[in-house]
């Protein structure tokens, strides 16, 4: 049993003026090695926000994170967010690419952030991901130039680029038509069954879900089912 990610008790209380919202409210969880997993629940059961905090993002009010056994949360924030850089790949609805940089630099960038300047490799580590999401031809591309559906596939190629324990995604297909999400579905399925990526989605999406090896369902900030397909 070997777990990436694991969950404890996790809380989120936002202060609005004199009133707290209790967005999470003890929610535990397990990421083993090579699941794939979706969450869904209606909107504003705190879906994003659980991801968030999965991943680094965002601190929970009580309750521990730990990631292959480094309690993330008791790190500080640059530690954190090196440990980060290396161990979690995050992808957005609306794929968060940077709108200068060409498709291979968006993709190059978290290893260079790494530090991995000087390293030849880098490109062609990055050309490699552009291949496998099926977008080598689109290299010299900016965001601008390329589809919704492009766009997050070099969102996919970016998050992985720095060999992450933990694929993170959160609506990923939310902004795109039908033909393109399963483009996207299609590639994460193919990434976590050929080369074994853990990885979790948020999903509004049933159709979607069912493809996923465990969906979890949350209700008023709790985990309510957890179902294996
Ligand atoms: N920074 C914040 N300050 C205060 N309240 C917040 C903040 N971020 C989120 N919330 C509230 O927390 C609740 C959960 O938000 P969250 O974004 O996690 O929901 P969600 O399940 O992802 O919803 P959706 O499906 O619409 O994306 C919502 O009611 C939201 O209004
Ligand atoms: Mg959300």
């Amino acid at each position: 049993m070997d777990i990436i990610l694991r969950a404890v008790d996790v809380h989120k209380v936002y202060r609005m003026g004199d009133e707290d919202l209790d967005v999470l409210r003890g929610v535990s969880l397990d990421v083993r090695k090579g699941d794939f997993i979706a969450i869904t629940g209606p909107s504003g059961v705190g879906k994003s926000t659980l991801l968030h905090i999965m991943g680094g993002l965002d601190r929970p009010t009580r309750g521990a994170v730990s990631v292959r056994e480094t309690d993330i949360y008791k790190l500080n924030d640059r530690k954190r967010s090196q440990f980060r850089s290396r161990s979690v790949g995050f992808v957005f609805q609306f794929y968060h690419l940077l709108p200068e940089f060409t498709a291979l630099e968006n993709v190059m960038l978290p290893a260079l952030a790494g530090g991995e300047a000087g390293s030849a490799d880098v490109k062609s580590r990055a050309e490699k991901l552009l291949g496998d999401v099926g977008l080598a031809a689109r290299s010299a591309h900016r965001p601008g130039q390329m589809s919704g559906g492009e766009q997050q596939r070099v969102a996919i190629a970016r998050a992985l680029m720095n060999g992450p324990d933990l694929l993170l995604a959160d609506e990923p297909t939310g902004n795109l038509d039908s033909h393109n999400s399963k483009v996207i579905i299609d590639l994460l399925v193919r990434l976590n069954r050929e080369q074994g990526q853990t990885t979790v989605i948020v999903t509004h999406d049933e159709r979607i879900a069912s493809q996923m090896k465990r969906v979890i369902r949350m209700l008023d900030g709790n985990i309510i089912d957890i179902r294996d397909n």
